[in-house]
């Protein structure tokens, strides 16, 4: 399996854990129908389906990506759900995006730009420039998550390591952190800045198809971190966080778990 099979199929395996949330956050945006938006880094195009079905068939979304594979996925889904007409995907990078200024209504962006390397500021200017006077560009970022119910210092040692704080960096300077949005939104001339947090949860019996995506989560989020735990974590992270291992944290018959997702909201005066 290539890399970028690999990474599509992480998307699709944990699409159930992600997708009820996604529902309820669109559901609170409130997008109006007929309106154009854009999102940004829609890798295999599973949002751009719910947004176009928010904005109704006078609406349309384009999903933009920088992956040709996952555009190639994405137009597929679209077209087994009978949606084509509604929506477009384009190749391009979102520092430089191929559009012109004021091109959509809004600009969302899921598991993406929040999550940008290095300054800010560019980012978001070139996110607000292809949005009309009173649009609104939308961040969504995975903010925090409780996995391993009965082992919070585990969890917490696992959260303090390089891949639990990625991508930010131990030592960079606070504002960097996705946490500090509400001021990227300002500083990129937005008004009207808020932040809403929703939660999703699971808990036992797992039926498998959660299953499985919890498993792909709990290994994506703390990845390569042994160099940086003590031995006696390592081997409680080995016996909890392992599907092979008879005390995998997932056969515990109760089970529970959340996860929050943090949605940026900042727009523009109107014209
Ligand atoms: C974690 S995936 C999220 C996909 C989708 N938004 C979701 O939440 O399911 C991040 C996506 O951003 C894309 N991406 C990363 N950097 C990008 C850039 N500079 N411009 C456009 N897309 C980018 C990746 O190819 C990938 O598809």
């Amino acid at each position: 399996m290539t890399g970028t099979d690999s990474y599509l199929q992480s998307l699709l395996v944990t699409n159930p854990l992600q997708e009820p949330v996604m529902r309820r956050v669109v559901r609170a945006l409130d997008l109006p129908p007929g309106s154009r938006g854009l999102d940004v880094g829609c890798g295999i195009g599973l949002q751009v389906m719910l947004l176009a079905g928010a904005v109704g068939p006078a609406g349309h979304v384009t999903g933009i990506d920088l992956s040709p594979e996952f555009l190639t996925y994405a137009r597929s889904i679209a077209e087994k759900a009978g949606i084509s007409g509604q929506v477009s995907f384009q190749e391009g990078d979102m520092n430089n995006l191929p559009f012109d200024d004021d091109a959509f209504d809004w600009v969302w962006s899921a598991n993406c730009a929040g999550y940008a390397p290095g300054e800010p500021l560019p980012l978001l200017k070139e996110l607000a420039r292809v949005v009309k006077p009173g649009g609104s560009v939308i961040i969504l970022v995975w903010s925090s998550q409780q996995l391993l119910p009965g082992y919070p210092v585990l969890e917490a040692h696992l959260n303090a390591t390089s891949s639990g704080i990625a991508p930010f960096a131990e030592g960079a300077a606070p504002e960097l952190h996705f946490s500090r949005m509400m001021g990227w939104f300002r500083r990129a001339g937005m008004e009207e800045v808020t932040v809403r947090t929703f939660a999703g949860d699971v808990c036992a019996p797992l039926s498998d198809e959660i299953r499985s995506a919890l498993t792909a989560l709990i290994e994506m989020r703390w990845v390569d971190v042994r160099a940086e735990l003590s031995e006696g974590d390592w081997a409680e992270y080995q016996r909890l966080c392992m599907p092979e291992s008879p005390d995998f944290i997932l056969n515990l018959p109760d089970y529970y778990a959340f996860f929050t997702y943090s949605m940026f909201r900042g727009s523009f005066p109107g014209a």
